[in-house]
């Protein structure tokens, strides 16, 4: 019989008590970062101990330094408190058997009133204590306004509904500095209009470093058969949010394919976003995008194009630049030129010049004028997409020849320009959502270069032309892009 079993139902729920399975807890233990020689450890809520195991078992297979850990948890059922100290023994055999020291204190009292105390220092004498890391699947259940729990976190400046928000708020306070939380809650703080002022205080005083779903609701506590999204986070105490964090999901059964990506802080939490709502992108798309990508066969040099880093590398032909264009120059175009599907030039306002003298020294940097289709080789971390791609346009800017910046990688079929179908077919495709979550999912940096594009799979040419047939524009929508790009892609299979 299992520890939930003996409880029966409605105590279970007074409790908050859904266990981890322990390939979740495994999976949440796997998720710290490098940790100290001696790790001072934190479970509150911690049932029979399935979350400190994990850990354990996680320090004792990769070692990496730890010598001691000092575990501390808190539990108040006390019908789990003997499975929890055979864990515990269980823990102290393993760490034996590896070399590291192991020592664990387990009180049965309430975690919230006691830490409450101690943090708002109403226990004389008694600080709180500190932690390097903590591991928590805390207990979730409403706490009424009026209730104990509720007046304890009042009592440090917490106000939050539901017990798990009550205890990770608790639990960040007790972090040292670079401590690390590995949780795992419902999802519900990360929009919830009641869950802002925890959500202001968690990004204050946590960095978040990875976000994990699951692509199921009932796949994480399928047992007790819960019916939550849940949500698991590794975060560490400090002030400076990522520039980028990961986003992970897993379909939540034991041994299912973890897909990772990497996104720019500020697509989860949106910068002037009052409410702080901590978006969790789809990385099931993820998955739709590598199996759209795998249905593709076509190499770039089956089209008979190829692409190139731009070969004008400005500081080797410095005495040729030339700020504003004059008798005797060819456009000089660097991304500062990209403007929305197009290229603006010349930008006077710029700082980068906007022209290179065409002569006999010059020429050999240059490339013939035609429709040349245009990347970024860096984006910055702000940027929504890593590829981002424009087209140069003959018919705009009007010239014989044309300096592509280092800067800048350009297709071009043996050095002359394409079609203008084809171009605006890739066009469509690399900017395609599809394309750039597949690049995200090999490329865990805002650099795109030309080799990456070389090894890409593409549509065939019939396929890649109907699509720029079809472009009206080049300043569609990203949905509008997305729908062009999908449409021919399903039809071409
Ligand atoms: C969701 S369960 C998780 C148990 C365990 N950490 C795991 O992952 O399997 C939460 C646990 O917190 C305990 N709990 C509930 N309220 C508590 C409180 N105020 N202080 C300490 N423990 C509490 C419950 O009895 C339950 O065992």
């Amino acid at each position: 019989m299992t520890v939930n079993e003996t409880n029966g139902r409605s105590r279970q729920e007074e409790l908050g008590q859904f266990l981890t399975a322990t390939p979740t807890a495994d999976f949440m233990a796997s998720m710290f970062g490098p940790l100290p020689r001696v790790v001072r450890l934190l479970d509150a809520g911690a049932g029979a101990g399935a979350l400190t195991a994990a850990f354990v078992r996680m320090v004792c297979e990769k070692g990496e330094g730890v010598n001691e850990i000092q575990s501390t948890l808190y539990e108040v059922d006390p019908k789990i408190l003997d499975a929890l100290q055979t864990t515990m023994r269980e823990c102290q055999g393993r760490c034996r058997a590896s070399g590291i020291a192991f020592t664990f204190t387990i009180h049965s009292t309430d975690f919230i009133t006691e830490m409450s105390s101690k943090l708002a220092g109403d226990l004389f004498g008694s600080l709180p204590p500190a932690f390097d890391a903590a591991i928590a699947n805390p207990p979730y259940r409403k706490i009424s306004t009026d209730s104990a729990e509720r007046r304890s976190l009042r009592s440090i400046g917490v106000e939050t509904s539901n017990l798990y928000t009550g205890f990770i708020a608790i639990i960040q306070r007790l972090l040292v500095p670079g401590g690390q939380l590995v949780g795992i809650t419902p999802r519900s703080f990360c929009n919830g209009p009641y869950f802002r002022p925890f959500r202001e205080d968690f990004l204050s005083l946590l960095e978040l470093r990875r976000l994990h779903v699951f692509e199921s609701r009932l796949a994480a506590f399928r047992e007790d058969s819960v019916l939550q999204e849940n949500i698991i986070f590794h975060a560490v105490k400090g002030r400076n949010q990522p520039s980028e964090l990961i986003i992970s999901s897993s379909s939540g059964e034991a041994g299912g394919e973890v897909t990772e990506s990497i996104f720019p802080f500020g697509e989860i939490v949106h910068a002037h976003d009052s409410e702080k709502f901590i978006h969790i992108p789809s990385c099931s798309s993820h998955g739709t995008a590598k199996e759209t990508m795998d249905g593709l066969t076509t190499s770039l040099a089956e089209l008979g194009l190829t692409v190139s880093t731009g070969r004008v590398v400005d500081f080797r032909l410095k005495d040729a630049l030339r700020k504003e264009p004059e008798r005797g120059t060819v456009p000089l175009l660097y991304p500062c030129h990209f403007n929305g599907g197009t290229v603006h030039w010349p930008k006077l306002e710029a700082r980068k010049p906007n022209a290179i003298m065409d002569t006999a020294e010059t020429r050999q940097w240059l490339v013939p004028s035609g429709m040349y289709l245009l990347t970024k080789r860096f984006t910055s971390k702000e940027e929504r997409r890593r590829l981002v791609a424009c087209m140069f346009d003959p018919d705009q800017v009007k010239t014989e020849w044309v300096g592509f910046e280092n800067h800048l990688n350009y297709f071009h079929a043996s050095g002359h320009g394409l079609e203008r179908d084809l171009a605006a077919g890739l066009f469509a495709f690399l900017n395609s959502t599809v394309v750039d979550q597949y690049f995200r999912r090999f490329s865990g940096h805002t650099q795109v270069n030309a080799t990456d594009l070389r090894t890409l799979s593409y549509p065939d040419r019939n396929t890649l032309n109907a699509m720029g047939g079809e472009m009206t524009a080049l300043d569609l929508s990203q949905d509008e892009i997305d729908q062009l790009v999908t449409k021919h892609l399903h039809a071409c299979r």
